[in-house]
């Protein structure tokens, strides 16, 4: 024991050593992290959506939302750090939405669902709740 502990307390020490829970404990036990959560993959293929020129849409990105591709406001209980891609087509157009929720063109598809990845990931089923 050094020097600094012997001077202290010995009935300060004893309660502060004896204690299982520990600062240093809970820090390893608590993960802190700045990362958003990753998304789930409700499918694996992408979606095709027929999109209004001027209209805005909300793709979901969180792979949560029960109303694929768009989003239905899951993440806000589901995935909190990602929020929806906004965008508005500049034209009428048929398009193919990713359904993976991990291309790198969102939110179009890209093939990225092809890569082994995403191949052998869970797919996410929607639940009642
Ligand atoms: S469905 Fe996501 S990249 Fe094709």
């Amino acid at each position: 024991m050094n020097a600094a502990v012997t001077r202290l307390d010995p009935r300060w020490l004893r309660f502060t050593v004896g204690r299982p829970w520990t600062a240093a404990a809970a820090a390893s036990k608590v993960q802190l992290s700045t990362l958003p959560p990753e998304p789930v993959i409700p499918s694996k293929q992408p979606l095709r959506v027929e999109l209004i020129g001027g209209k805005r849409y909300s793709w979901c990105t969180c792979g949560w939302s029960r109303k694929q591709p768009f989003c239905d406001g899951s993440h806000k209980s589901r995935a909190q750090g990602l929020s929806p891609l906004r965008f508005v087509p500049q034209e009428d157009a048929t398009v193919w939405l990713c359904g993976c929720k991990h291309t790198n063109n969102p939110p179009y598809c890209d093939g990225t669902h092809k890569q082994d990845f995403i191949v052998s990931a869970p797919l996410h089923e929607p639940t009642e709740s």
